[in-house]
């Protein structure tokens, strides 16, 4: 008899992984020319999951917060991802074999051959160490398994260290680590060259001309900062508010692997929240998430080589200034609740905080929703203050006012450095560069206008930097400007936004909700084990199965008139009217995660009365098509949950003799 696997215990992954593939949620792309690392497709179940999901995130986020949602371009222009820092920041760090030429993630090498060190000096002292599953950051490598070696104590603990704070390391140190404790790659035993910094984008050119250099985007955010202005108008300049959209980013990953977890092209769901960074980034809903309590692992944890994590409610959390403010806080705990009503499994959710090195360019502080796998912690929301980074580059690049304009009750006298433009003689001096020169003098901060004053006054001339125009610098006479201190009375204030950017791997959280869902029965006789996934019914894939008893005839007109029916509701369902059991028939689908299931007797065709089975405990119920479908509709609307459905409604106990409970 086949063991079986208990929901959320250690499972055996590559039966798990057989039985996605086998059953189509997902596929390597291209399989039939050897597939590509890091590219999949999704078949009809994975793709029904993807949009269920994506659905329940509009519902959650979208419109619960009346969010601006744009669909842009994944074709973005060099000029917008150069001026946003990732042509020269967004980049991890490898390292070549010099004996194979192997491409190695440098981060993840580290990472792995420490860990392996770890296990084998485990295995010297005799402690017993759980075959642990292959990270999806590290490369799975041929060479000698782990020794039986034992360490020093202290070394030990330095390699523990380590490995708590492995994401806070830059490209150098990493090298140094590398030879301070001498890694090798297992699979040719040498160190590898030190690590060189290698851009994740894919670039390409947008039109024939080589002119026109564009990158597939890497997140979907630039889009989103470039429609500011536009979408703040919509918003008849109310703040604060949110902008969101979903679809694909692209990444040159160095090394995918782990399935739907390192992929070169990913479905992303982003949110982009505009506050004011006066005031505290204060939030007007904080209170009604303040009781939620999250799992934290803060930064400092990490950097004292630990992992020790506290559960706390966020409203503390956030009074204590472990997170920084509300609006960091409160997309966070939602989140939280997100996940939760998806199916994701609370007790594998923890909130970790980024270490200073760790940060995107962009980020002033980040907290990464992790999730639990076999693969060990894994990333799945990015939570991040992204301050007002984009917003200002972008707007001092192309002079667009990607500022909010607020109308004071009070006008307040403000004295600061102005600057002056003589349009006249400014326009013919530089001609197709004058917007360029322009925005560079408006960037000028109050500090640079102050010490450049009293230059253009004695000297008669300044000297300015203007990236892209001549050698760089650009000089200008003082019949061009006038700078000088000036006190003027406001009633408007302007500032730019900061942004809190909640940023969602839908694929990621895809896979972790298969492994957080699946377990197996035993099985009658059979040595088979019989897969299950348990996703909820407001995410499941199939709503209902409809199955017939036998091939009887009598049957067909109402399996067609129930499927109508379930349309008509905007329940999905399918038919299996195959000659297999009716328990093989529910089997099969529980592997899909169908949720429910309606069987048609003879009893139906004299009374129009039906069974309706829950996936999870095989448990019946019997009635009337009105009462079975009102059944239906609650539980894929999340309205209710079976144990309400079998406190309603009769028991029903047949049928289903040949397939085994758990
Ligand atoms: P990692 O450190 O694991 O590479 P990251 O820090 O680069 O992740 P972010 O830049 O914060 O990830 O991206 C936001 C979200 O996009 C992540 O939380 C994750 O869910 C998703 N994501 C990022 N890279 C990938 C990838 N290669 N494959 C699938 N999802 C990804
Ligand atoms: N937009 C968040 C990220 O790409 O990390």
């Amino acid at each position: 008899m086949a063991t079986t696997t208990l929901k959320g215990q250690p499972f055996d992954r590559p039966i798990l992984d057989s039985m996605l593939r086998r059953r189509m949620f997902y596929t390597p792309s291209f399989e039939i020319y050897g597939g590509t690392a890091g590219l999949y497709d999704y078949g009809p179940p994975g793709c029904a999951l993807q949009a269920n999901i994506v659905d329940l995130w509009r519902k959650h986020f979208v419109l619960e917060e009346d969010m601006l949602e744009v669909d842009c371009t994944s074709l973005t222009p060099a000029e917008i991802l150069k001026t946003s820092g990732h042509v020269d920041k967004f980049a991890d760090w490898m390292c070549k074999d010099p004996k194979n030429g192997e491409i190695i993630r440098a981060d993840h090498f580290v990472e792995e051959v420490l860990e392996a060190r770890l296990k084998g000096d485990k295995e010297a002292r005799g402690v017993t160490v759980e075959e642990k599953e292959a990270d999806p950051k590290k490369k799975k490598k041929k060479g000698k398994a782990t020794e039986a070696v034992k360490l020093e104590d202290a070394v030990v603990k330095e390699y523990e260290s380590i490995l708590a704070q492995i994401d806070n390391y830059n490209g150098e140190e990493l090298g140094h680590l590398i030879k301070k404790w001498e890694l090798k790659n297992p699979t040719t035993g040498v160190e590898p060259l030190p690590p060189v910094a290698f851009n994740l984008m894919f670039q390409t050119t947008i039109g024939p001309s080589s002119n026109a250099p564009g990158y597939l985007r890497p997140e979907t955010a630039q889009g989103q900062f470039l429609n500011f202005a536009k979408l703040l108008e919509f918003n008849q300049q109310q703040m604060p508010f949110a902008s969101a959209s979903i679809g694909k980013s692209f990444r040159n990953e160095i090394s995918p692997r782990a399935g739907l977890l390192r992929v070169r092209e990913f479905l992303m769901a982003e949110i982009e929240h505009y506050v004011d960074p006066e005031g505290g980034k204060k939030h007007s809903r904080f209170h009604e998430v303040q009781d939620v309590e999250l799992v934290l692992l803060n930064r400092d944890t990490q950097l004292a080589g630990q992992t020790k994590v506290e559960k706390v409610a966020i409203g503390k959390a956030v009074a204590d200034g472990i997170v920084d403010n509300e609006t960091l806080g409160y997309f966070l705990a939602r989140i939280h609740l997100f996940l939760n009503k998806i199916g994701v499994d609370q007790s594998k959710i923890r909130f970790r905080q980024h270490m200073a090195n760790e940060m995107a360019h962009y980020a002033a502080d980040c907290w990464d929703a992790e999730l639990q796998t076999s693969y060990g912690w894994i990333e799945c929301v990015g939570c991040a203050d992204r301050s007002a980074y984009d917003l200002t580059v972008h707007a001092k690049k192309t002079g667009a006012p990607l500022m909010v304009r607020q109308k004071l009750e009070t006008p307040i006298s403000i004295t600061e450095w102005e600057v002056e433009l003589n349009k006249k003689l400014f326009g013919p001096q530089f001609k197709k560069d004058g917007k360029a020169v322009e925005a560079a003098i408006i960037a000028l901060s109050q500090e640079q206008r102050e010490s450049l004053a009293p230059t253009l006054s004695q000297d008669g001339k300044i000297t300015v930097e203007v990236a892209g125009v001549g050698n760089g610098k650009v000089e200008l006479s003082k019949d061009l400007l006038v700078i000088e201190q000036r006190t003027r009375v406001e009633n408007i204030r302007e500032y730019t936004p900061n942004v809190i950017e909640p940023s969602f791997g839908i694929g990621r959280i895809l896979y972790c909700l298969f492994e957080h869902n699946y377990w197996t029965r035993a099985s009658d006789g059979g040595d088979e084990a019989r897969c299950v996934l348990s996703f909820p019914p407001t995410v499941a894939p199939t709503k209902v199965l409809l199955v017939p008893l036998s091939g009887h005839e009598s049957f067909k007109p109402l399996l067609k008139y129930m499927s109508l029916k379930l349309r008509s509701l905007g329940v999905s369902s399918r038919v299996d009217d195959s000659s297999a059991s009716i328990g093989k028939r529910y089997s099969r689908n529980d592997e899909l995660g169908t949720p429910l299931g309606i069987t048609i007797d003879f009893q139906s065709v004299n009374d129009k009365t039906y069974t309706l089975r829950d996936r999870d405990s095989t448990k019946q119920v019997r009635a009337d098509e009105e009462t079975i479908l009102a059944a239906i509709k609650s539980l894929v609307e999340g309205a209710k949950v079976w144990a309400d459905i079998e406190k309603e409604l009769p028991a029903f106990e047949s049928q289903e003799a040949d397939l085994a409970v758990r």
